[in-house]
C-alpha cells in the first residue's frame, strides 16, 4: 500500500517530537508532505523552531517546516512551559537549527496542499492547539471536503481534564478552533487522554530508546526523562503519558487502538468547563456521531512499534 500522505500540525513539545521521529522513521507507512508549527506548549517561535530541531536530529533537513498562527483564534495564548520547559524542549542540549523556515505561512501551505493533491488523499495530524486547522477551514472552505481524515491529539472524557479540571491542552488553548474542526464533518479520529494516559513512559520502555546506541534514541530518553517528572508528580503514576505519538501509531498500525464513534461537542461557552470535550461516550444524547474516540490501546505494541521505528533513524 502506498505511503500515508500527512501534514503535522504541531507544538514541539517533547511528546510533538517522538511523534514526528515517528513518522519519519516510517517512510514505508507514512509520506510527510510539511510540518506546520502553531502556537501552543511554548511560543511559535520556539514551536517552529524546535520543529527543525527534530527534523535536523533525524537528519532530514529536507522536510519542509512552516510558521503558523502565533495565537488562537479569539483569546490570548495560554502555554505549558511548567510541563516542557522554557524552550519546549528542554531536556538535552541541541544545537540551533541551520535548516531554513519556509517563507510560506503553515495556513497557505495546508490550502495549496489540499487544493494541489488529489481529494481524499491528504491526512491532518494536528497535536497542538487546532488554530492552523481551524483558520485554513474559515479562511479555504473549499478544502475541507478533500481531507481525507484527521487525526488528531486532545480532548478527554473518562481523565477529564489536564490543564483545568474540565479540558485537556491542545482544546483548552484554542476552544472555538476546536469546536470548527469538530463541526466540519471530516472524518475524525480523536486520540484524548482516555487512551494517551494508558501509554506510560515507564523505565523499561525509556531504557530501550536509551540503550539503542543511537544518539536519536538517547535524545527521546533524555527529552523524556525531562518530560515526565511533572505527570509523574502530580498523579503519582509510573511514568508520563506519551500523548502525541498515538496519532502517528494509529495511522501506522489502527489494531493497536479501540474507540467507539460518537457524539463530541466543544465547550466553548462556560468559563468553568471551557474547553471540555463533551463526548457522548454512552450515547444518550441522539446527537449524531462525529468522531471515532479513542478509549484503549496495546501499550507494549505501541512502543514496540515506537522503539523499532525510532532505532531505524
Ligand atoms: O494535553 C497534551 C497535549 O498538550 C500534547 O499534545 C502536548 O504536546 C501538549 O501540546
Ligand atoms: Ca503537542
Amino acid at each position: 500500500m502506498a505511503p500515508r500522505k500527512i501534514i503535522i500540525d504541531t507544538d514541539p513539545g517533547q511528546d510533538d517530537a517522538v511523534a514526528i521521529l515517528l513518522a519519519l522513521g516510517s517512510p514505508d507507512d507514512i509520506d510527510l508532505l510539511g510540518i506546520t508549527a502553531v502556537a501552543g506548549n511554548v511560543p511559535l517561535p520556539l514551536t517552529q523552531k524546535n520543529a527543525r530541531i527534530v527534523c535536523e536530529l533525524a537528519g532530514r533537513t529536507d522536510v519542509k517546516v512552516f510558521a503558523g498562527c502565533d495565537a488562537p483564534m479569539k483569546r490570548k495564548l495560554v502555554t505549558a512551559e511548567h510541563v516542557h520547559g522554557k524552550t519546549g524542549l528542554d531536556g538535552p542540549q541541541l544545537p540551533d537549527p541551520k535548516m531554513p523556515l519556509q517563507d510560506q505561512h503553515a495556513v497557505d501551505f495546508i490550502i495549496e496542499t489540499l487544493r494541489n493533491e488529489p481529494s481524499g488523499t491528504v491526512t491532518l495530524c494536528p497535536i497542538g492547539p487546532l488554530t492552523n486547522i481551524a483558520t485554513a477551514f474559515e479562511r479555504a472552505p473549499d478544502i475541507i471536503p478533500r481531507v481525507q481524515e484527521i487525526v488528531l491529539m486532545g480532548g478527554a472524557y473518562f481523565e477529564v481534564g489536564n490543564i483545568t479540571p474540565a479540558a485537556e491542552f491542545n482544546i483548552y488553548v484554542d476552544p472555538e478552533a476546536a469546536q470548527i474542526v469538530f463541526q466540519s464533518g471530516v472524518p475524525l479520529v480523536v486520540m484524548p487522554l482516555d487512551v494517551t494516559h494508558k501509554a506510560l513512559t515507564t523505565k523499561s520502555r525509556i531504557d530501550a530508546f536509551r540503550n539503542m546506541g543511537t544518539h536519536v534514541g538517547t535524545m527521546v530518553a533524555e527529552w523524556t526523562d525531562f518530560f515526565e517528572r511533572f505527570d509523574m508528580e502530580k498523579y503519582g503514576s509510573e511514568g508520563a503519558p506519551l500523548h502525541d505519538p498515538c496519532t502517528i501509531a494509529y495511522l501506522i498500525d489502527p489494531h493497536l487502538f479501540s474507540g467507539r464513534y460518537i457524539n463530541v461537542e466543544i465547550e466553548t461557552q462556560s468559563e468553568l468547563t471551557l474547553g471540555m470535550t463533551v463526548a457522548d461516550w454512552w450515547r444518550v444524547t441522539g446527537r449524531k456521531p462525529n468522531a471515532l474516540f479513542i478509549g484503549d490501546l496495546h501499550a507494549e505494541g505501541f512502543y514496540r512499534l515506537l522503539t523499532d521505528r525510532i532505532s531505524r533513524l
